[in-house]
């Protein structure tokens, strides 16, 4: 908590802005981030105990500023859990927003579809979460400040933010589907049994992160909107193997309609 409280008074003392809407960007999905206007833009290294991303492709900016006439906070890429932090470090960005005042957050990511008729391009809305990532992410002492200590997780995902954001896909006309969505700690992409496994499971898309941040988000009473754009597919007679490089150069593709997406969701939001 005073980790917390010490990266909250360092942004609250370089901008007065209170956001109530989060944003979180997946892999090559940052570039929503360069279209917040006013922004106030920080490298997570400056911000007092805040997790540093490795990874390329995640430019590693905490971005305030106006998107669509509303105040965000933006994180231009993400820190995930197999980079090696402990699990409270990966949770600690979305802490840190509840601090700051977020109440609606959008979290997004590049995914892997395990069924073919959810095709690559497709944005699915996650309704609900299966963690195969092997920590819980709220182990050790609760911080009773932001919930309880044993948080519901059957409505992880706000029904009524989702039903929003699938009323703007479909008005928009971009491939829209609902659907679990599965994370493993990574980096390995998942084996062609792990795949079958996963869909007998009842999960439609897998990824590597996503789900620390919407435990978080649950734990603290944020109303949360999960995206998974499939990069690739998971479908073991379809799938041909599967890269980094290929999943940003898919998520490339499909930035303008993601940021379409988005930034009429964020109209939208109070
Ligand atoms: N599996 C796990 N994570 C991913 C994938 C995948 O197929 N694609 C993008 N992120």
């Amino acid at each position: 908590m005073q980790k917390l409280r010490e990266a909250a008074n360092w942004i609250q003392a370089h901008t007065d802005l209170q956001a109530r809407i989060g944003l979180i960007l997946g892999s090559g999905l940052g570039i929503l981030a360069d279209e917040v206007e006013e922004a106030r833009r920080f490298p997570y290294a400056d911000i007092p105990h805040f997790p540093v991303s490795t990874v390329e492709g995640h430019a590693g900016q905490w971005v305030m500023g106006s998107l669509e006439g509303k105040k965000v906070i933006a994180m231009q890429g993400r820190i995930h859990y197999y980079e090696g932090y402990p699990p409270e470090r990966i949770i600690f960005p979305v802490r840190l927003m509840k601090l700051l005042g977020v109440e609606h957050l959008i979290v997004t990511n590049a995914c892997g579809s395990l069924r073919e008729d959810f095709p690559v391009g497709s944005m699915v809305f996650i309704k609900d979460q299966i963690n195969f990532m092997g920590s819980s992410f709220l182990r050790g002492p609760n911080l009773d400040e932001l919930g309880p200590r044993f948080p519901d997780m059957s409505a992880a995902y706000d029904s009524a933010f989702r039903q929003m954001g699938a009323r703007i896909a479909q008005k928009l006309e971009v491939n829209w589907k609902e659907g679990v969505h599965l994370a493993v700690s990574g980096p390995c992409f998942e084996t062609k049994a792990e795949m079958r496994m996963m869909r007998l499971l009842g999960a439609d898309t897998v990824g590597m992160s996503t789900i620390p941040e919407a435990i978080a988000a649950a734990h603290a009473g944020i109303k949360t909107l999960g995206i998974a754009c499939v990069t690739d597919l998971s479908v073991p007679d379809k799938h041909e193997g599967v890269s980094h490089e290929e999943v940003m150069a898919v998520a490339e593709r499909m930035k303008p309609d993601f940021i379409r997406l988005v930034k009429s969701i964020v109209r939208e939001l109070p």
